[in-house]
């Protein structure tokens, strides 16, 4: 059969970003777009611990034969304790993907083996790519409102009257840490509250967790996760390292089964692996050796964490300088520094954002994402002074 019925697709709105913002010549524009960190200066460094670790696979590593589909082994167990913490009664398994993406992937397709009638319940707004990513496993997906960006509110009542409708074997979706896109995490005793109720429905919930470490700090990040582990006996956990540990196109990720039952976690790898032959086969080697490489290092693993913790630092700031930003009280930004992660989604209109980007250059990702780790210190001011400007502009 003929491939001419195929006709061009549109770019990815967000990958579209990094394309445009290339092409802008104006020097004083403002990548707020795709969700990558960056320094005072407008730089993505490599860090210094993956550059150390680079450095000693280039001298000691002595093969680049095969792994298998499970990737490097050693790489997922030495995230475990990160992720999971001791997990009493909990059996964890999991494997390398490529990126949280090659994660969810895996997840999606995990579920959908012999999930027929099985309902994914995906709170929004959310990430761009989760509704294609599930759907592209033939995933059936139902929506329902988890963060009001009007009020800059986690939505507690529509999550709860979501998890009433669902069934037994229905799927919760949930961002374990940093919401993307608008740094809105559920309270402790709000999460308590889902995690009871997905447990009390027999959800399988699976969490994606792409941020771990530039919220609050590693160990503060993994709460709610934990917390639905202890709670929820089969939880899924799409892992990335892409943006803790700065290896963005290295793409680096894993999944996880965390289940209360031994023989649950163990059958379900086996068939993720299976899974993972007839997409990808094997995952690529480098990243996960660097972050393995620095987790096994005491003194490695000790500078990546200093390092992760500025990181944080600077994107804290920001959220500082905005929240409080006098000049701007109409924008009611106040609710930003308590937030968290890289990400804030602004109450704007699409004509807003878009002139946004034409008047003054500043790129905002679609829905007014705007990636706060990528805004420099010193460019608060002028980005403040152009959300003013046009939203004075639609005002008259
Ligand atoms: C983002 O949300 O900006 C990043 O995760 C990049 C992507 O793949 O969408």
């Amino acid at each position: 059969m003929s491939l001419r019925f195929l006709t061009p697709q549109p770019a990815d709105p967000l990958l579209a970003m990094i394309a445009a913002f290339a092409q802008d010549p104006r020097p004083h524009r403002i990548d707020l777009s795709v969700g990558v960190y960056r320094d005072e200066a407008g730089r993505t460094p490599v860090l210094q611990a993956v550059k150390e670790a680079e450095q000693r696979l280039v001298e000691a590593q002595a093969s680049k034969s095969y792994l298998g589909p499970e990737g490097d082994h050693a790489f997922v167990e030495a995230l475990v304790p990160t992720v999971f913490g001791t997990a009493p009664g909990v059996f964890v398994e999991g494997l390398q993907t490529p990126g949280g993406t090659g994660a969810l992937r895996v997840a999606a397709e995990l579920l959908a083996l012999g999930g027929q009638g099985r309902t994914v319940w995906l709170g929004l707004p959310t990430w761009s790519n989760h509704a294609p990513v599930l759907r592209a496993a033939g995933l059936a997906l139902r929506t329902f409102p988890q963060v009001d960006v009007a009020s800059q509110a986690f939505d507690l009542p529509a999550t709860l009257a979501a998890l009433e409708q669902a069934r037994a074997g229905d799927v919760l979706v949930l961002q374990a840490c940093c919401h993307n896109p608008t740094g809105i995490d559920p309270e402790p005793h709000e999460w308590r509250q889902v995690a009871e109720c997905a447990a009390r429905r027999g959800l399988i919930v699976l969490l994606d967790m792409a941020y771990q470490g530039l919220g609050e700090g590693l160990e503060e990040d993994a709460t709610l996760l934990r917390e639905f582990v202890a709670r929820v006996p089969e939880v899924l956990v799409a892992y990335s390292c892409n943006k803790n540990f700065a290896l963005y196109r290295d793409r680096v990720g894993a999944f996880f089964i965390a289940s209360h039952s031994a023989t649950c976690s163990t059958n379900a790898r086996s068939n993720a692996l299976a899974l993972v032959r007839a997409m990808w086969s094997m995952p690529p080697d480098h990243g996960a050796a660097v972050v393995r490489t620095i987790l096994h290092d005491p003194r490695l693993e000790a500078l990546w964490r200093r390092e992760l913790d500025a990181m944080r630092d600077r994107i804290a700031a920001v959220r500082g300088a905005l929240g409080t930003h006098h000049a701007a009280p109409a924008l009611s930004l106040g609710a930003i520094a308590g937030q968290k992660g890289m990400f804030a989604t602004l109450p704007l209109s699409a004509e807003v954002i878009t002139r946004l980007r034409g008047d003054h250059g500043v790129y905002l990702a679609p829905g007014g994402r705007a990636n706060l780790a990528g805004l420099p210190l010193g460019a608060v001011d002028r980005f403040v002074a152009a959300l003013e400007d046009v939203l004075a502009c639609q005002a008259a």
